[in-house]
C-alpha cells in the first residue's frame, strides 16, 4: 500500500478531478516567469530571489545516503563528500529528511531537540560545513520542519505529561475519555485514528487523560491553539535560517489542527456499501476532522513572514517554504499558496500528478492542465517519489520497460514548467526492495500492517554508488540491506554508460536550466485527444518554441503536432533530446516514437 492511500480522502476524490479542466487551454492565460532563474552563479539579485521557480531539488534520506564512520548509518559528512556528484547532476537544493536528535521510532520524524544534530549524523559544526560546502557549489540545504508533533522524549512532552498543572501541559492535545470517572479511563474521546494504525488517542496513566497522536504513539501532536507553540516554532525556524539554510519542507502540515468539536470522522464505504478496512485492520476513516482544517493557513502565513524576514542582504536569496501537501484536488492545492497579499507556501507539493500511479495519458494531461490553469500566478512543484512511497518501479513499472518508463516520468518532471523534486536513487533507477520477513522490518508500520503494509524500508535502502560490497555506502554493516540489484544498478556503472538513465536525467536538467523555453516558458498541451502520447510545447518570449512528445505505451506511435491547433507550422525541427533508436523526425507532422519513446525538439 502506498503512502497517499493512507489518506482515504485522497482516494475518494482523486478521480473526480479527472473530469474537470480537460479542455484545451490557452497560452495567453499562462504566467511567464519574469526571468530565467537557472544560473545562481550569475549572482543577480533577481536570480537570487527567483532561484526556486525553476529549481531542481533533490531529496536525501540522510540515514541511507553515505556513511563515513563505518556505523552503517549515513551521516552529514557523507552528504558533504557527495556534493560534487550532486553538482554534476545539476541540483539547486537538497532537502534533508530530519537530522535532529531523535529516538528514531519514525527515523527522525520524532524529534527530541529541534536545535541540534543527532550524533549519529554528526554535529552542528558538520552541518555548518555542509551548508558552506554546498553553497560553494550553488546548492542550498533545505531542512525538514516537523511542526505537527514532537517525540514523546522531547522535553516539552516530558514536562507536559509530568502533571496536569505543568506549564507545558497545554502544549499538547489532552482530553478526558468518554465515560471517564475517577476510577475508569472510559474510552477514547472519539473514533479518530492514527495514520499508522488504531486509535489516535493514548491513555496517560499518570495524569489520567488521553493525548492525541496523528502518527505513532511516540509522536504526540502539539497544540496549535496555544500561542506559545507558534512562538516556539518561529524561534526554531530562525535558528536554522541564521545557519544559512535555503528553506524548509513542512512535514505533515495538513494535520496541524483538529476539529474542536471532536466529532467522529466518517467511515469510508466501498462499492459494496461496506466499510473499507485498511492495512491495519481498522475501518478507513475520511480524515474530515483531522486533516486540512482551516487553522493551518494562518500558521503558514506566519511562518512565511518569519522566513521572508531573513531574505536580507546578509543572507541573500529567497528561503523557500515547501509543503508536504497531499491534497484531494487542485482547488485545495491552490489554497496552500495563500493569497498574494498573504502568501503561504512558495511550493506546496503537487501530488496530483506524481501519484497517479498509472501511465494514463488522459489523466496526466488533465492534472497537468489543472496545475497550469488553477493555481493563479504561482509556481508548480512536481514530484513523483519520496521516502514514504514505493519507488517508481513499483508504482509505474511493468517489470520489462522500467528504465524506459522512468525516462517517461522524468521527462514529465523536468520538461514541465516550475520546480522539480526527485528522490535519491531515482536518477539511477533504484528498485523498491521491501523486507522479505516481518522480523527484518525497521519501520514500525510494517510490523503493525504486515503483510499488507510492509512499511517504508523498501524505498529507504542505501544509495547505490558502485558495484562493491555494500555499494560504496558503508564499510560497516548497513542499517538496511543493500538490494542485490546494486551489482548492476549503481552510479559508477551509470556514469560509464552514455545511454544510462543518469545521463538522461543530466540532459533533461541541463535543458531545463539552459534552454529559455524550458527554463521559463509557458506550458501548452498539444494533440489533446491523443490517449497514447502526451505532447506539449514550451514557449518563452523571444525564444524558439520547444515541443515534447512522450509515448506512454509499449507500442510504437506517430504523432502529428502540426495539426494540433497550437498554431505550430510543419516547420523544421531541431532535435534537442530523444530516446535511442528510431528515425530523427524532420517535421512536426510525423514524429515517430518507439516503446516509451521521448522526443524533444526545437521548432525552427
Ligand atoms: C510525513 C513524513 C513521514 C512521517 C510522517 C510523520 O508524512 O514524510 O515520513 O512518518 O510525516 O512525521
Ligand atoms: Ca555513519
Amino acid at each position: 500500500m502506498d503512502w497517499i492511500k493512507l489518506n482515504a480522502r485522497t482516494i475518494a476524490t482523486s478521480f473526480l478531478a479527472l473530469t474537470l479542466g480537460a479542455g484545451a487551454y490557452h497560452a495567453g492565460g499562462q504566467t511567464l516567469l519574469a526571468q530565467s532563474t537557472s544560473q545562481p552563479e550569475s549572482g543577480t539579485s533577481a536570480s537570487m530571489q527567483d532561484w526556486w521557480k525553476n529549481a531542481v531539488i533533490y531529496e536525501i534520506y540522510p540515514r541511507s545516503f553515505q556513511d563515513t564512520n563505518g556505523d552503517g548509518i549515513g551521516d552529514l559528512n557523507g552528504i558533504t563528500s557527495r556534493l560534487d556528484y550532486l553538482q554534476g547532476l545539476g541540483v539547486d537544493a537538497i532537502w534533508l529528511t530530519p537530522v535532529y536528535p531523535s529516538p528514531d521510532v519514525d527515523f527522525g520524524y520524532d524529534i527530541s531537540d529541534y536545535k541540534n544534530i543527532d550524533p549519529q549524523y554528526g554535529t552542528l559544526a558538520d552541518f555548518d560545513r555542509l551548508v558552506a560546502e554546498a553553497a560553494k557549489r550553488h546548492i542550498r540545504v533545505i531542512m525538514d520542519m516537523v511542526m505537527n508533533h514532537t517525540s514523546d522524549k522531547h522535553e516539552w512532552f516530558i514536562q507536559a505529561r509530568s502533571s496536569r498543572d505543568n506549564p507545558y501541559r497545554d502544549w499538547f492535545v489532552w482530553h478526558d475519555g468518554m465515560g471517564q470517572t475517577s476510577t475508569d479511563k472510559g474510552v477514547p474521546p472519539n473514533n479518530w485514528q492514527s495514520l499508522f494504525g488504531h486509535s489516535a488517542w493514548q491513555w496517560d496513566e499518570k495524569t489520567r487523560q488521553y493525548y492525541y497522536h496523528k502518527f505513532y504513539v511516540q509522536q504526540p501532536d502539539v497544540n496549535w491553539d496555544n500561542p506559545q507553540i507558534h512562538e516556539a516554532f518561529k524561534d526554531i525556524i530562525a535558528f536554522w535560517l541564521k545557519r544559512g539554510v535555503g528553506g524548509f519542507r513542512f512535514d505533515a502540515v495538513t494535520t496541524l489542527y483538529e476539529d474542536p468539536s471532536l466529532a467522529d470522522e466518517g467511515v469510508v464505504l466501498g462499492k459494496d456499501g461496506k466499510p473499507v478496512i485498511n492495512a491495519y485492520g481498522d475501518p478507513q476513516l475520511d480524515n474530515s476532522k483531522t486533516d486540512n482544517q482551516p487553522g493551518l493557513h494562518p500558521v503558514m502565513q506566519e511562518m512565511r513572514v518569519a522566513a521572508d524576514a531573513f531574505n536580507s542582504n546578509k543572507f541573500p536569496g529567497t528561503r523557500v517554504l515547501i509543503g508536504e501537501t497531499y491534497m484531494d484536488n487542485i482547488a485545495e492545492l491552490a489554497e496552500m499558496y495563500g493569497a498574494p497579499e498573504k502568501p503561504e507556501f512558495h511550493l506546496p507539493m503537487d501530488t496530483q500528478v506524481g501519484f497517479i500511479n498509472k501511465l494514463d495519458v488522459t489523466v496526466f494531461r488533465s492534472k497537468l492542465i489543472d496545475v497550469e490553469t488553477q493555481i493563479g500566478h504561482n509556481i508548480p512543484l512536481l514530484l513523483f517519489d519520496n521516502h514514504d512511497n514505493p519507488r517508481l518501479d513499483a508504482r509505474y513499472g511493468d517489470g520489462i520497460h522500467d528504465t524506459d518508463i522512468e525516462r517517461v516520468l522524468s521527462t514529465v518532471l523536468f520538461a514541465s514548467r516550475g520546480a522539480a523534486l526527485f528522490y535519491y536513487g531515482d536518477e539511477i533507477g533504484m528498485k523498491t526492495t521491501p523486507p522479505a520477513r516481518k522480523q527484518d522490518v525497521k519501520d514500525p508500520i510494517g510490523v503493525t500492517g504486515w503483510p499488507k503494509e510492509k512499511g517504508r524500508d523498501g524505498e529507504r535502502t542505501p544509495m547505490q554508488w558502485d558495484g562493491s560490497a555494500n555499494a560504496g555506502f558503508t564499510k560497516g554493516t548497513p542499517w538496511l540491506p543493500v538490494p542485490p540489484s546494486a551489482a548492476t544498478i549503481n552510479v559508477e556503472a551509470a556514469k560509464a554508460d552514455p545511454k544510462s538513465l543518469l545521463a538522461w536525467y543530466k540532459s533533461l536538467i541541463r535543458l531545463k536550466k539552459t534552454n529559455p523555453a524550458f527554463a521559463n516558458g509557458a506550458n501548452l498541451m498539444l494533440d489533446t485527444e491523443n490517449t497514447k502520447v502526451l505532447s506539449w510545447m514550451r514557449q518563452a518570449p523571444g525564444a524558439a518554441e520547444a515541443v515534447v512528445a512522450v509515448n506512454f505505451t509499449a507500442e510504437p506511435q506517430t504523432v502529428n503536432l502540426a495539426a494540433s491547433g497550437a498554431g505550430l507550422q510543419a516547420a523544421h525541427l531541431k532535435t534537442l533530446l530523444k530516446t535511442p533508436g528510431g528515425p530523427v523526425p524532420r517535421s512536426l507532422a510525423a514524429i515517430k516514437l518507439g516503446a516509451y519513446g521521448v522526443y524533444i525538439g526545437e521548432v525552427q
